[in-house]
């Protein structure tokens, strides 16, 4: 399941709009019912106004299967190229932004994230790396 993630996050990262950092990140989200959505960031002139990939793929899971998301798991890959280089399949490391880890937890408490980290393949669950997150309900 984690490679069918990173493999699904590699090919929607090269639809990246990222005409300002060049730095182009894709997303796939695995929800509870077997479901993969994607996500690449966009990027605007604003720059305040730039969509992450993990939201992207959060918000268009939405979009299309309803509220009633939960996330079992992320995956995460980026590259400054187009494609990410041959020898490192992985990409650049690219851990959520704190925007998207607080998105994550909201429809997916206990998701666990795979992404690269600065040595290697990391996986780490959401909670660890949003201790405490603001919840409502
Ligand atoms: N970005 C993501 O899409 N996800 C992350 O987890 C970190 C940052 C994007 C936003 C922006 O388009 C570019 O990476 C550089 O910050």
């Amino acid at each position: 399941m984690r490679e069918r993630l990173l493999r699904s996050a590699r090919k929607v990262m090269k639809n990246a709009y990222a005409p300002f950092s060049h730095f182009r990140v894709g997303a796939a989200i695995l929800t509870s019912k077997g479901r993969v959505f994607v996500g690449c960031n966009v990027e605007n002139s604003s720059y305040g106004m730039t969509n992450c990939a993990e939201r992207t793929a959060i918000f268009s899971a939405i979009a299309k299967d309803g509220p009633e998301l939960e996330i079992q798991a992320v995956a995460v890959v980026a590259s400054p190229n187009v494609v990410a280089p041959a020898n490192n399949h992985h990409g650049v490391p690219c851990s959520p932004c704190g925007a998207c880890r607080q998105v994550i937890y909201e429809f997916g408490p206990r998701a666990v994230i795979f992404y690269q980290g600065k040595r290697g393949p990391k996986q780490s669950l959401v909670t660890d790396l949003l201790p405490e997150g603001f919840r409502l309900k």
